[in-house]
């Protein structure tokens, strides 16, 4: 997201306490605020658990939530957007499947006058009016901790495969910046094999096995997924082939999910960059601010971490998606 600023940790976790405010404005005495939400799909442990925080925070605080699953496709994105505006929702939020393309349908919002939160991923666009906020992770630091926990594991050597997530979208072009980032600094350290897994298991599996088919499989010592359910599925085609994940191929991936804590716990997954999808919390303070009028911060960043073999088991019990 090359056009907005990022602040510091310490401004974003006085920006993320921001609750409920005692009388807030709200559309009209005893009437519900209705918020039109576009989420990208079901494609993965992560994106389930993101939905869920959403409707389960929406749930509490009493919010009219108009929910709309686009299956992955921008177009069908597009007409939920567009039949938000037709509804006349308070406050439109998505999650944007790629960056590019939205410009349009940003431009029809903001004539309709209705505050726009983009969540998880951004867009980009030249006229940044066309949004209020924009909350979510940081995706080229998750590639650059990806890196350097690699560079560290490996003394900087490394033949690596890279599952990228989907084309275009914001997460599998900045993990991959922030990944190369960190590779560029190690001569030892090269991605020898790329093509993308659309953040499936399915899509994982079958790359994964058409890597190990290639004539130069046997140079592969590293796998570096953009998302964990990539990792798990490519764990699946390891195993069928006959080479052992976690030793003959070290595996790193994003996320955090449960699964890929349990495969850590049985040494397949080395090391899990987090990406936190329960953003329910942040989103609905963030709606509850527009309400009231009150200034927010053009970029609402998601603390997280790293966990590798090391922290799995302990992590394991408390894991929460
Ligand atoms: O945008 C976040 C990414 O989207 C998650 O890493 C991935 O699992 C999901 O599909």
């Amino acid at each position: 997201m090359k056009q907005l600023t990022v602040l510091s940790s310490v401004l974003l976790l006085a920006l993320s306490g921001c609750g409920k405010k005692e009388g807030m404005e709200t559309p009209g005495a005893g009437k519900k605020i209705t918020v039109g939400f576009s989420q990208i799909g079901a494609e993965s442990a992560w994106r389930t658990a993101n939905t869920q925080s959403i409707k389960d925070e929406a749930g509490k605080r009493g919010i009219n939530l108009q929910f709309s699953d686009a299956q992955q496709k921008q177009e069908n994105q597009i007409k939920a957007l567009r039949s938000f505006i037709a509804q006349g929702v308070d406050v439109i939020a998505f999650s944007p499947v790629v960056e590019t393309g939205w410009e349009p349908v940003l431009q029809e919002i903001k004539q309709a006058g209705i505050p726009v939160i983009l969540t998880d991923r951004a867009v980009d666009v030249s006229d940044l009016s066309l949004f209020t906020t924009f909350i979510g992770s940081d995706f080229v630091e998750e590639g650059r901790r990806a890196g350097k926990w690699l560079a560290e594991k490996t003394g900087g050597k490394a033949q690596i495969a890279e599952l990228v997530g989907t084309p275009g979208s914001a997460p599998a072009i900045d993990r991959k910046k922030g990944f190369e980032e960190v590779l560029a600094k190690y001569p030892g350290m090269k991605i020898i094999k790329s093509q993308s897994g659309d953040f499936t298991r399915a899509k994982g599996k079958e790359v994964m096995e058409s890597f190990l088919k290639a004539p130069d499989a046997k140079q592969i010592n590293v796998l570096f997924a953009h998302n964990d359910d990539m990792a798990l599925g490519a764990i699946q085609a390891m195993e069928e082939a006959g080479v052992k994940p976690g030793q003959d191929i070290l595996i790193v991936s994003i996320d955090g999910v449960k699964n890929a804590f349990e495969a850590m716990a049985a040494g397949k997954l080395n090391c899990t960059v987090e990406c936190n999808p329960l953003i329910g919390p942040q989103l609905f303070d963030a709606v509850d601010s527009i309400m009231a009028k009150k200034d927010l911060s053009k970029r609402l960043v998601v603390q997280e971490g790293v966990f590798d073999q090391s922290k799995a088991a302990a992590e394991l019990p408390s894991r929460k998606y």
